[in-house]
């Protein structure tokens, strides 16, 4: 066996609908760590098998490479030539380094003003052609729709089927890691792509046919290699701001802090309630206060640093553990899927404590040391 791991096309080509000689264009993304939260179990006062999907440790920080490895190989086998989509920092960040691997230009939409700053330097220094739009994320998605139609560019956001069947490889990855699929899934939900790509994966390693799925629209080619005959109940959490799922339709106005999912106007609406359905699981909200505390926590017990919309969803779980609505004993699976680093700003605008300042003498810095010592 060849020990160099390659990434998401190499290891799952048989079941992505790619060309045989389509070249994979790839940083190596995918076999991300699968980490179990104790301290966080024993701390919260639950019983559970809990366990983070820590997607930020992708190569780009953010479960995006997944999809944007198997985007870009079908759009380079194809011809194409450039690559554009909307967003809000993660896609624009994937999309400029896997278009700046193939050789190919990059065009991305951001909302002004709404985007992480580790995220809009990747795409700055990718060499994407950066178009700040006056408007939100929902705004830029009807605007790259449009322009896709007509324009030779090659639209690689979620609505783009490739993206999710390169998504729904992180399901395949915990199937393998726990020899089974968890009791529950629980995500972050902004466009609602990466929800419907995990339900896909996992009814595919179920051998069930899913009607979420746009590419075979359930009749799927991939069906009939089951490792496992359960899939879990998937459970998607916004933020309250931008809640579009709790609210029954589109929200006008999205706000959060957590700008990733700072979406009114989910491109996967339909598919995801099929989930939805399908699965058995539910949408809840959080509060952005939820959300930081959660990422803090995860931070300050396990050692983990995600970025704050990745945080919903393990907050969300936490509360569902202790109301029961997650019965104790389950296995839980929580995607993390977006690295801390990203955004610096939401921790240094944190209540925090700030850096001890001292003179550089060892007499004062041993004091301060020592004080907190305890
Ligand atoms: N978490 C992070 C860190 C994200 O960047 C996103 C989406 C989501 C969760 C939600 O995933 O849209 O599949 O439901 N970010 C997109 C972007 C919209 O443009 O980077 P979803």
């Amino acid at each position: 066996m060849n020990a160099h791991y390659t990434g998401i096309v190499e290891t799952w080509r048989e079941r992505l609908p790619l060309a045989r000689q389509a070249r994979a264009i790839s940083l190596g993304e995918g076999r991300t760590p699968l980490i179990r939260l104790d301290n966080l179990v024993r701390a919260a006062g639950v019983e559970a098998q809990l366990y983070a999907k820590f997607e930020g440790a992708n190569p780009t920080g953010s479960f995006k490479d997944r999809g944007m490895t198997v985007a870009v190989t079908q759009a380079v086998h194809e011809g194409s030539r450039a690559i554009l989509c909307a967003s809000t920092g993660n896609t624009s960040a994937a999309a400029a380094a896997y278009a700046a691997r193939a050789g190919i230009r990059a065009f991305v939409l951001i909302p002004q003003g709404k985007i992480a700053l580790g995220k809009l330097a990747q795409a700055l220094i990718h060499g994407a052609v950066i178009v700040q739009i006056r408007g939100n994320f929902d705004d830029g998605m009807r605007l790259v729709k449009e322009i896709s139609r007509s324009a030779p560019l090659t639209l690689v956001n979620s609505v783009n089927p490739y993206r999710l069947q390169g998504q729904k490889t992180a399901a395949f990855e915990i199937v393998e890691a726990l020899g089974r699929a968890p009791d529950f899934h629980c995500l972050p939900v902004g466009n609602a792509g990466n929800i419907t790509a995990h339900w896909i994966g996992y009814s595919e390693c179920a051998g069930l046919a899913t009607a979420a799925c746009a590419h075979c629209g359930g009749d799927c080619p991939f069906l009939g290699q089951a490792s496992t005959r359960s899939r879990p109940r998937m459970v998607g959490y916004q933020a309250a701001g931008s809640a579009p799922f709790l609210r029954g339709g589109p929200v006008a106005t999205p706000e959060t802090a957590a700008t990733a999912i700072r979406i009114g106007h989910p491109q996967s609406w339909t598919a995801a309630w099929k989930v939805h359905e399908e699965s058995g699981g539910w949408f809840d909200e959080l509060s952005d206060e939820e959300i930081h505390a959660a990422q803090r926590l995860l931070a300050e017990r396990e050692g983990v640093f995600c970025e704050p919309a990745s945080a919903a969803a393990l907050g969300g779980a936490l509360r569902d553990l202790k109301r029961g609505k997650i019965p104790a004993g389950s296995t839980v699976v929580c995607t993390l899927t977006g690295h801390g680093l990203k955004d610096p700003d939401a921790i240094l605008g944190a209540d925090l404590p700030p850096p001890l300042e001292v003179a550089a003498e060892r007499a004062a810095v041993e004091r301060v040391l020592l004080d907190r010592l305890g």
